[in-house]
């Protein structure tokens, strides 16, 4: 089977277009992860996790111009597009890694945000990934991520799946665009549902967390350590 780093390694030039046209609601749901960062924190080191072709590295810069950013990503190909896109940007760093073993410095970031890249990973990577990210937030930093979730039942699941096809050809996706990321589901996604990664960030050491958005499979989740 291919793996998650060759699927976007292939897709990395095509990436930026393509996404726009399959997730519902993009811009907002981006919107929301600025909007509910407190106004006095003022972070000074953010990670950016999954970063892909830096369609959230882009909001980051814009909120947060004098920060220290690290942009994470398994796949090498779709990092040489963000390297690209962020060339004139000396505080954009960016890092190939697998997110499951990132090994990174304790309390070392302020904020640490992703958006669409966790489901790529299995639960039990899940419940070390977000311990890992907890240690490696300052005290009372934040942890702020965007992603496709389950329903609890498949039944709620499977009418997420068809909302979100109504939406994807609403965009402009094609039945080939649409059978790509279907494939790609199979093969590489694990989703899961909102009250799982709430439940699991406060067994993580997380004090307060929280959803602060939602639209049929994509939620914005909040952390605080
Ligand atoms: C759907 S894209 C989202 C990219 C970007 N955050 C955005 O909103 O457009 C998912 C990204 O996660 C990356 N990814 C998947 N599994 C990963 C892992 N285990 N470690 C690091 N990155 C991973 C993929 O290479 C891909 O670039």
């Amino acid at each position: 089977m291919e793996s998650v780093e060759s699927f976007y390694d292939e897709l990395s030039s095509r990436y930026t277009e393509l996404i726009s046209k399959c997730v519902p609601r993009y811009g907002e749901l981006m919107y929301n992860m600025f909007h509910y960062i407190p106004a006095d924190l003022k972070p000074s080191r953010i990670l950016d996790l999954g970063c892909g072709t830096g369609n959230l590295t882009e909001q980051i810069l814009k909120y947060y111009p004098e920060a220290e950013i690290d942009t994470l990503d398994i796949s090498e190909d779709i990092l040489k597009e963000s390297q690209k896109r962020f060339m004139a940007q000396p505080n954009v760093r960016h890092i190939q890694a697998d997110f499951r073993h990132m090994h990174l410095p304790p309390g070392s970031y302020d904020l640490i945000l992703s958006s669409i890249a966790i489901h790529h990973i299995p639960d039990p990577d899940k419940i070390n990934l977000y311990r890992d990210i907890q240690q490696a937030l300052k005290p009372n930093g934040l942890f702020i991520f965007a992603d496709q979730t389950r329903g609890i039942n498949e039944e709620i699941y499977k009418k997420h799946i068809s909302r979100w096809k109504e939406e994807a050809f609403k965009l402009g996706s094609t039945q080939e665009n649409w059978d790509m990321w279907m494939q790609h589901q199979d093969a590489h996604d694990f989703h899961t549902p909102v009250s799982w990664h709430l439940k699991t960030l406060e067994q993580a050491g997380f004090k307060e967390v929280d959803i602060i958005w939602k639209n049929i499979m994509w939620a914005v989740i909040w952390a605080q350590k």
